[in-house]
């Protein structure tokens, strides 16, 4: 009955060792050590042992069950445990698979470039003031000195509306509008979008300019000159060198065409520039005393400065775009680029 016992732990511990699922390991407990199991069974002559040998036997017999059930005890953990793996590793997420790309949108290139002008200038001190875009010929035009027959009134330079107003061709009349409010001293910037009948790579009917104006008792030209050449250094680069060259405008006298080394060829001459070395940036001058007149503010009290500069134009000479167009074709491929 010994041997038997001690067989049935050797088999029982083998056949437990092998099992690899926890199902089939309930039916080795059930087999081994359930009511009607083989240890019950081998068990079963203990009452007819002499009272010397039962309880050795009866020793035996718990000693092989404890081993059995130890036995099954660690196997269940064991497969338990391999079971758990299995599924973490199965359900695994992988924190480094790249997540779905939402694009983004991004600043239009016109408006980075007006945003770099509001920048500089504001770190100079100027405020922003804007005007409306369909203007009366008395801003955009008379008080500005340019009188009935100046042929920028032409109708084929400017859109008209049915009244008689227009669509702005330039920011300037919102100098006039800001100079009729009467508040003096005056230093502003006017971002805004302006229109011309005219189209072709260089000319779009819409485009967007930036108006300056400063006015006040003791404004030079002094202070133009160095006020544009800080400008236009901090847009273009500290190293670049900065011409004022003698020019013409109605509202302006003196007037000044401000021309900035050309950014390709350095001032030696290419295409770009023409072969002049030097691009054209932007038109300014002192304020003309006949514009302070139109709006009663006294010439010999108040001297100014203004100029007025094309985002556009800046845009495509720094960027190198050679077809205006290109900035509203709402192309990805070329917005993308900046
Ligand atoms: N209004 C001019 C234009 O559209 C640009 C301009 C030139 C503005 C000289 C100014 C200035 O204020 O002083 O071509």
């Amino acid at each position: 009955m010994q041997n038997k016992l001690k067989e049935l732990q050797t088999t029982a511990l083998a056949s437990i060792s092998q099992t690899d699922s926890i199902k089939s390991l309930e039916e080795l407990r059930i087999k081994y050590l359930g009511k009607k199991g083989e240890l019950t069974a081998a068990l079963s002559g203990l009452g007819n042992l002499s009272s010397t040998e039962r309880p050795l036997i009866g020793k035996i017999g718990n000693e092989v069950k404890s081993a059995i059930t130890a036995a099954l005890d660690k196997r269940l953990a064991a497969l338990e445990n391999a079971e758990l793996q299995k599924k973490l590793s199965a359900d695994v997420i992988d924190i480094t698979l790249p997540g779905r790309r939402i694009p983004a949108g991004r600043t239009h290139i016109l408006t980075t470039v007006e945003n770099e002008v509001r920048r500089i200038f504001s770190e100079l001190g100027y405020t922003i003031a804007e005007g409306p875009e369909i203007e009366d010929d008395f801003h955009n035009f008379e008080a500005l000195n340019m009188p009935e027959n100046h042929p920028a009134r032409d109708m084929q330079d400017s859109f008209y509306l049915d009244d008689g107003r227009l669509l702005r061709t330039h920011t300037s009349p919102v100098q006039v509008r800001v100079l009729e409010k009467g508040v003096l001293p005056v230093k502003v910037i006017v971002p805004g979008r302006v229109y011309r009948c005219d189209a072709d790579v260089t000319h779009s009917p819409v485009f967007h300019q930036v108006e300056g104006l400063v006015v006040g008792e003791d404004v030079t030209f002094g202070d133009l000159k160095g006020t544009l050449e800080f400008f236009i250094k901090k847009m273009f680069g500290a190293e670049r060198r900065v011409r004022f060259r003698n020019s013409f405008f109605p509202f302006t006298e003196p007037s000044a065409e401000v021309d900035v080394e050309c950014f390709v060829c350095g001032g030696e001459g290419c295409p770009l520039c023409k072969s002049t070395g030097w691009i054209e940036i932007l038109g300014s001058g002192s304020v003309d005393p006949a514009v302070f007149e139109a709006v009663r503010i006294d010439p010999e009290k108040y001297t100014g400065f203004a100029f007025g500069l094309g985002i556009e134009r800046i845009a495509m000479l720094k960027y190198g775009v050679k077809d205006i167009r290109l900035f509203y074709a709402s192309d990805l491929r070329f917005l993308r680029q900046f």
